[in-house]
């Protein structure tokens, strides 16, 4: 019935902006949130050509999920996860299927409710002791310090394992050329293309061996020291395959390290700077954070999960933090056969592309979306249109395996800077977009005072965060 009403793909809006040769691609790369948020105004789904490839973006929300939940088996991940599972194997952001689907089953258990008893202690410890070494009147590189912090959060409570200074440096510098090379290579005609010598490959493989030398790190070499009880390291390390009945290799073990640092630490360093950022811009949401982190948290107690659970206004905020500044930029999918996605039928073979960035600036689910407003989050706010109006962690079988993980780290990360020091903007700088696979922010600098001090030498009673200058704006 579908199938005889159905359209052709034919029939999809070709996106304006073409060029010879390459397509959409320049207008991608060139502005990606600018140029994927234009298109929802020529249908839920529409026509791009990088270099000689179609590509079907889907703008539509309900599509969206219609295409991760209803489609996922017949549309697995596309070439931008490809170019990973090349680089570091079949881990569970890289894998689909039965291996993704027995994966997952293995990987769930770190991620259980009962974990986060003992995660969010931790949580605290490793940001209280990153934040311990600001010294009063020192300005600090925001999102340096969220994606150190953010690494050392997963290291420690995945791995039981505490990486180098040197090598928490590297990582980070090495992450965008990994990020860089991963979106270009997906672009290529061919992946042969990825084995000419080019910048940007010879990049990317550097990247991939510093990123690996960290993992393996974080792992330690099977029959070293025994990881410690309960850490994904030993989870893996004792877990069988289903499909071959054997144990997990080392390769494997590593994989699901390198998509644990890779999924878990950027998305939450660049949420983080965007909501110090917000609070800077929106002083008197930042006093109502504030009012509510000393109204429900005892001062020098240790955070658990039910004291998180109490901060309804801080989860709020971070909720439209993500809704605005939603990390993942894009994401692909493949049909690897025919399938009906809406009004159209699409043939094996194509790929589909998304962004949950672009969606959730979409003024037909949001009102001037661009506006923060953390009371679109709150009860009796006004609702987003749409059931699936916010997708930050995904839906369906890839749905974000770290999402309450992720929730409790921005609490307790935000809980513990702001309990304790008073940030100030250097005027003149500000976060900015830098958009590649992920949205990243970066730029974002401010003075720390300890709040006590502030209080004392007469500075905004209420004010962890004091409010930017209009040069700063
Ligand atoms: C603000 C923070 C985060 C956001 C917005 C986020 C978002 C997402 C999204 C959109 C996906 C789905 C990707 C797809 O459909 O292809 C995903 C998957 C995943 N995320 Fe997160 N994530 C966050 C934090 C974390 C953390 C902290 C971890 C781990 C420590 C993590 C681990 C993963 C893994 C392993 C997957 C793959 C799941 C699968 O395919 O089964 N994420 N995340």
């Amino acid at each position: 019935m579908v199938a005889t009403t159905a359209r052709r793909v034919s029939a999809v809006p070709l996106a304006p902006g073409r060029v010879p040769v390459l397509g959409h691609a320049p207008a991608l790369l060139r502005d990606p949130l600018g140029f994927l948020g234009s298109l929802s105004r020529y249908g839920g789904v529409v026509q791009i050509r990088l270099g000689p490839r179609a590509v079907l973006v889907v703008t539509d929300a309900a599509l969206v999920h219609t295409l991760l939940v209803a489609l996922a088996r017949d549309c697995p991940r596309g070439a931008v996860q490809d170019t990973l599972k090349n680089a570091f194997g079949d881990g569970l952001l890289m894998s689909d299927g039965s291996a993704h689907r027995d994966r997952r089953r293995t990987v769930q258990p770190v991620f259980g409710p009962d974990r986060m008893t003992a995660y969010v202690p931790l949580m605290q410890r490793v940001a209280e002791e990153r934040i311990g070494r600001w010294q009063a009147g020192q300005v600090v590189d925001v999102p340096k310090e969220m994606n150190h912090l953010a690494l050392e959060i997963v290291t420690r409570a995945l791995f039981g394992a505490r990486l180098r200074e040197d090598s928490t440096i590297a990582f980070h510098r090495a992450l965008p050329d990994m990020v860089k090379g991963q979106i270009v290579q997906s672009l290529y005609p061919h992946p042969a293309f990825a084995r000419l010598p080019l910048p940007v490959n010879r990049r990317f493989d550097a990247a991939v061996r510093v990123l690996n030398r960290v993992v393996d790190q974080a792992v330690g070499a099977a029959g070293e020291a025994a990881p410690a009880d309960g850490t994904l390291t030993a989870l893996l390390r004792g877990a069988v395959d289903p499909a071959s009945g054997r144990p997990l290799t080392e390769a494997d073990v590593r994989s699901e390290a390198i998509t644990m640092f890779g999924a878990g630490t950027e998305t939450i360093s660049s949420t983080l700077t965007w909501f110090i950022q917000e609070l800077l811009d929106h002083p008197e949401v930042a006093a109502r954070v504030l009012d509510e982190l000393d109204e429900q948290l005892e001062p020098g107690a240790e955070l658990t999960p039910e004291a998180i659970e109490r901060l309804g206004y801080t989860r709020s905020v971070a909720h439209e933090v993500l809704r605005l500044h939603t990390p993942n930029a894009f994401l692909m999918r493949t049909a690897t056969k025919q399938v009906e996605l809406g009004p159209y039928t699409v043939p094996a073979g194509t790929e589909l592309l998304y962004s949950l960035t672009a969606l959730h600036r979409d003024p037909a689910l949001y009102p001037d979306p661009m506006r923060f407003d953390p009371g679109r989050q709150q009860p009796g706010g006004a609702p987003a249109a749409g059931r699936h109006a916010f997708m930050a962690f995904g839906a369906g079988k890839h749905k974000c395996i770290g999402e309450a993980f992720a929730w409790a780290e921005m609490a307790v990360a935000a809980a513990t800077i702001l309990r304790r020091w008073k940030l100030t903007p250097v005027p003149g700088v500000r976060t900015r977009e830098v958009v590649w696979t992920a949205v990243q922010a970066q730029g974002l600098r401010v003075a720390v005072t300890p709040r006590r001090a502030a209080a004392r030498n007469g500075l905004p009673s209420q004010g962890t965060l004091s409010c930017p200058t209009e040069a700063t704006r």
